[in-house]
């Protein structure tokens, strides 16, 4: 009995809003328009919605799909005296209305006259001529197309949300696509040349000068602050998503940058970062903060993604905090002092928004450098590292700062040595970031240049004396104060040259010297290298990073020089690099014996592997010999033991992040060895997941790194690859089988479903085939480190005790192995691409 008036209620709730719908918005769909079009800004104008955010929208025309649709038109927020003409996305009912919700605001993805708004009462003309004109009351042109010669017929607002102006052939002559603000909407490319600038705040939408922005260039994709050199705070896309749906894709591709949704799964997974399902519309916008954020609709806009954000978390950006500040946890901002003796040097720029910078107390004076001193920092991160000056002393760095009025800091990144760094002078300082030091493996400090107010000046000045006769003589003794002043000044600059200049060879002297300290890697000269392989003429192979020669020692040691390429602009200091992959030492892991660096070449010596890598051994058709069971059951054994070593045995866990048989390699008696490691970031022990820019190879990336969860079991899969690849004598991914069974997974799989593992077991070798139950009492391990879910996978500790029979693979496990990466991993157009992330994965930083 109850029921009914609560039902009646709702019934009656429900039609009071769709009359409120409906008598707030008129139905209308109205794609294009023909020329000689006026619109007017006011309330005349017949689509007007006022939402509940403050925000007002005026809409001219409106297409779309599904319930969300492009407009474009006036908007405004707030006070509502100044408009844009912009794009935006509304919602819409079933007929057309534009509806407006308490949730659905009006979101803007492009808008003409962000600089110029206009006021109540603007005219937008399609002109007689073909020109699309924004007029403001007085009637100043507030923002215009011109395109008054390029025969315009028509108007357009396409489906996903480009307003464009057609000729007679339907031919495109202007589009908005072509002039972008800060936002991309799916299907939109950001084009070489062209850029996203944030707006000053989100109540201003005028464009931020000098500050953030996302710009496609011919070397690549960059997330920078204006500045010289620019503040690079990325240089390609590092996502975390849901890995469970991915159906749109930020891909940076020959050259731009496209953001779209696809039905299938991409080709190539290394060229992309998806983005979770787009389940209504989605747009991405560069916010005032430099955060790169993908916005959805699911019932009320939400945050989907941000994409900039990398391993420093929120003081990754280089205005974190503003200028000459401290950045530190998840962006607690302050101001830099000096500790001993404690001194302020800087004070904030707003006490209630610490987050704008500091200003210095006494701004720095380059007429008294000699009042100049430094705070010093340690353990601080800096957005770009360029060196200014490579292998250098603390000392000569500092010095080098003091010396140069435009220098406001030395950054200085050493290893285990202060006399042995990279050199960083920064003419505008931008955030600091304190950091773990156990985080990075190198040491870093920053510098930071003040200014001492001037001691008061000497007794002789202020005698105070009326006479002329008295002036005359104070005169005198100034000058002559003066004169001695800067006679002595000339000598102790001289002095202090002379002692720079000293120390600076004493420096070099001992840098030589400390060549040849046991354990850590000789450096080589090129001259030497150059020699010991010939001039580079015996070439092993060309790898990642580049080409790897063949040469001997005068010792006549044999060994593999790897030639590092396009390291030029790597931020991080190689030598400290180089220190800690040189320290590491197992008998699974390749050796580095030493390195050079010589100008801008960088080479890494290593010991010579005269069997070469693995897939010279393992796959039919291109191997030499067909391997025995025991010895590929000895150099899995080997690979795991070396990957435990990295994993769990060093100082700082590294993971290796590109593991495959190319990366594998064999000494004289078949021992394997994993190389390449250390190449990629080594990090910190404790850190089970950290969000780092990779880049391993298609078709032995983990499911998981499409989120960019990456912890070592990463590894774990790839070894799974490698393991099947080897039971079973075929590459991953092969054409030359049949095509249902190019991937290797695809047919592992489906060996399972069919209780039929003996058919895969390498043909070629007639000891694997006798030895038919062991090998698949092995692919049951490989199964298990192949486990799509990473917290299943077992470590690489476990997986050498399953290989020494101490221990038991897990028995409950899952058996669908497919992910995005196998179902068209090609290797064939790999080279047509532009990598997504140009920094190198396992590349030194
Ligand atoms: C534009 O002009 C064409 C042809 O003159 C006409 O068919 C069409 O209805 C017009 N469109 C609008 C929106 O007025
Ligand atoms: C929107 O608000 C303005 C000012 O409050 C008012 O004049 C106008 O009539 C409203 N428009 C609609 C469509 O509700
Ligand atoms: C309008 O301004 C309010 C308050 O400043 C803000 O919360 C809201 O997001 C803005 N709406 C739009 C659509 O920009
Ligand atoms: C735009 O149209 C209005 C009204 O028709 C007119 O007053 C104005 O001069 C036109 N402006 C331009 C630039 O054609
Ligand atoms: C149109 O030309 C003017 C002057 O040449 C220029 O300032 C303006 O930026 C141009 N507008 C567009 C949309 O290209
Ligand atoms: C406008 O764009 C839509 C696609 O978004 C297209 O289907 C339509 O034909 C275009 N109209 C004109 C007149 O070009
Ligand atoms: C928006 O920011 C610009 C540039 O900083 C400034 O000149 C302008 O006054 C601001 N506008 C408002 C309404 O605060
Ligand atoms: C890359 O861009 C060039 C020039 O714009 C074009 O000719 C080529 O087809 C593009 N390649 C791919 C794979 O899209
Ligand atoms: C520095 O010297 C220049 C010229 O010698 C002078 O114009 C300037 O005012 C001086 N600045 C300070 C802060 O003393
Ligand atoms: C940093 O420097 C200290 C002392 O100079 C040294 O002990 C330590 O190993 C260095 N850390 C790294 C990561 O190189
Ligand atoms: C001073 O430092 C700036 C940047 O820090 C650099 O561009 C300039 O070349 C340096 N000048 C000298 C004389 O070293
Ligand atoms: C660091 O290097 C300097 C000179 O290059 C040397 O004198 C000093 O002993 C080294 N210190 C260590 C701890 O290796």
């Amino acid at each position: 009995m109850m029921r009914v008036p609560w039902i009646s209620c709702l019934f009656f709730a429900f039609f009071v809003i769709l009359f409120c719908y409906s008598s707030s918005a008129q139905p209308f769909d109205y794609p294009t328009a023909n020329l000689s079009t006026t619109w007017t800004n006011d309330e005349s104008a017949p689509h007007s919605i006022n939402f509940t955010d403050g925000s007002r929208v005026r809409s001219i025309l409106l297409r779309g799909t599904y319930g969300h649709k492009f407009a474009c038109g006036f908007f405004c927020n707030g006070t509502c005296t100044s408009y844009l003409f912009a794009i935006f996305i509304v919602q819409t009912n079933s007929v057309s209305n534009i509806v407006a919700p308490g949730i659905a605001f009006p979101q803007v993805v492009w808008s003409a006259n962000r600089d110029y708004p206009v006021g109540i009462g603007a005219t937008l003309n399609l002109t007689a001529s073909g020109e699309l004109v924004l007029q403001d009351v007085d009637g100043s042109i507030a923002w215009t197309t011109n395109t008054t010669k390029k025969s315009v017929v028509g108007m357009n607002l396409t489906d996903i949300g480009n307003l464009l102006l057609f000729d007679v052939d339907g031919k495109v002559v202007w589009q908005s696509f072509d002039h972008p603000t800060d936002c991309l909407v799916l299907g939109q490319k950001l084009f070489q040349g062209q850029k996203l600038i944030p707006s000053v705040s989100s109540t201003n939408w005028t464009t931020q000068k000098g500050m953030y922005s996302l710009q496609v260039t011919n070397q690549g994709l960059f997330a920078s602050v204006e500045s010289n050199p620019p503040q690079i705070y990325d240089d390609g896309l590092v996502t975390r998503t849901n890995p469970n749906k991915e159906r749109s894709y930020v891909r940076f591709l020959n050259g731009s940058l496209s953001y779209f949704i696809v039905s299938t799964e991409p080709s190539d997974p290394d060229m992309w970062i998806p983005i979770p399902q787009a389940s209504s519309v989605q747009y991405m916008k560069l916010m005032p903060d430099g955060h790169l954020k993908v916005f959805e609709w699911q019932n009320r806009w939400i945050v989907l993604a941000d994409l900039l954000t990398g391993p420093l978390g929120e003081c990754g950006y280089p205005l974190a905090c503003g200028r000459n500040a401290l950045c530190s946890g998840n962006q607690q901002c302050s101001c830099p002092v000096s500790t001993s003796p404690r001194k302020e040097y800087f004070r904030p720029m707003n006490d209630l928004q610490p987050n704008l910078g500091c200003t210095e107390i006494t701004p720095l004076s380059c007429n008294s450098t000699q009042d100049q001193d430094f705070i010093a920092l340690t353990n601080v991160e800096y957005v770009t590292f360029v060196a200014n000056m490579e292998t250098v002393n603390i000392e000569v760095c500092k010095q080098a700062c003091m010396k140069n009025c435009s220098c406001k800091a030395a950054i200085f990144h050493y290893g285990s040595n202060s006399s042995r760094g990279d050199c960083y002078l920064p003419s505008e300082l931008f955030t600091v970031t304190s950091i773990d030091p156990d985080v990075i493996h190198y040491n870093s400090s920053a510098f930071l240049k003040v200014q001492n107010i001037r001691p008061p000046p000497s007794s002789t000045s202020e005698s105070p004396s009326p006479l002329a006769k008295r002036k005359n003589r104070v005169a005198t003794v100034l000058g002559s104060t003066i004169g001695s002043i800067v006679l002595l000044l000339i000598v102790v600059i001289g002095f202090v040259i002379f002692v720079v200049h000293k120390r600076k060879m004493k420096a070099e002297m001992e840098e030589e010297y400390l060549d040849q300290v046991p354990g850590m890697p000789t450096r080589f000269s090129y001259e030497e290298l150059k020699t010991a392989t010939e001039c580079f003429c015996k070439k092993l192979g060309q790898g990642g990073f580049g080409s790897v020669y063949e040469g001997t020692l005068t010792d006549g040691s044999k060994i593999a020089v790897k030639c590092l390429e396009g390291l030029t602009q790597v931020k991080k200091s190689f030598l400290a690099e180089v220190e800690s992959i040189g320290s590491i030492h197992h008998v699974n892991l390749v050796r580095l014996r030493g390195f050079c660096a010589w100008k801008s070449q960088r080479l890494l010596v290593y010991e010579f592997m005269s069997n070469g890598s693995l897939d010279r051994w393992i796959y039919q058709g291109d191997r030499k010999h067909v391997l025995k069971w025991e010895c590929r059951k000895k150099i899995v054994l080997d690979i795991a033991k070396g990957l435990a070593y990295l994993h769990e045995d060093c100082r700082q866990k590294i993971i290796h992040l590109d593991i495959k048989p190319q990366n594998i390699l064999l000494d004289s008696d078949f021992n394997a060895k994993v190389s390449d490691f250390g190449l990629s970031k080594l990090i910190d022990r404790n850190q089970t997941q950290v969000i780092t820019t990779m880049r391993g190879t298609p078709g032995y990336l983990a499911p998981e790194w499409l989120s960019s969860i990456i912890t070592e079991k990463v590894d774990v899969y790839s070894f799974g690859i490698v393991l099947l690849e080897i039971l079973c004598g075929r590459k991953n991914f092969d054409r030359s089988q049949p095509e249902e069974s190019w991937h290797l997974l695809g047919v592992f799989q489906k060996g399972w479903e069919q209780g039929n593992l003996l058919d895969i077991v390498d043909k070629y070798s007639d000891d694997m085939q006798a030895h038919v139950e062991e090998v698949v009492e092995m692919m049951k391990v490989a199964s298990w480190c192949l486990q799509n879910d990473f917290t299943r996978r077992p470590s690489m500790s476990t997986v050498v005790k399953v290989l020494e029979g101490v221990m038991n693979v897990e028995s409950n496990l899952d058996y669908n192995f497919s992910h995005p990466s196998m179902q068209k991993t090609t290797v064939g157009h790999e080279k047509d691409l532009t990598p997504l992330l140009p920094s190198i994965l396992s590349g030194p930083r």
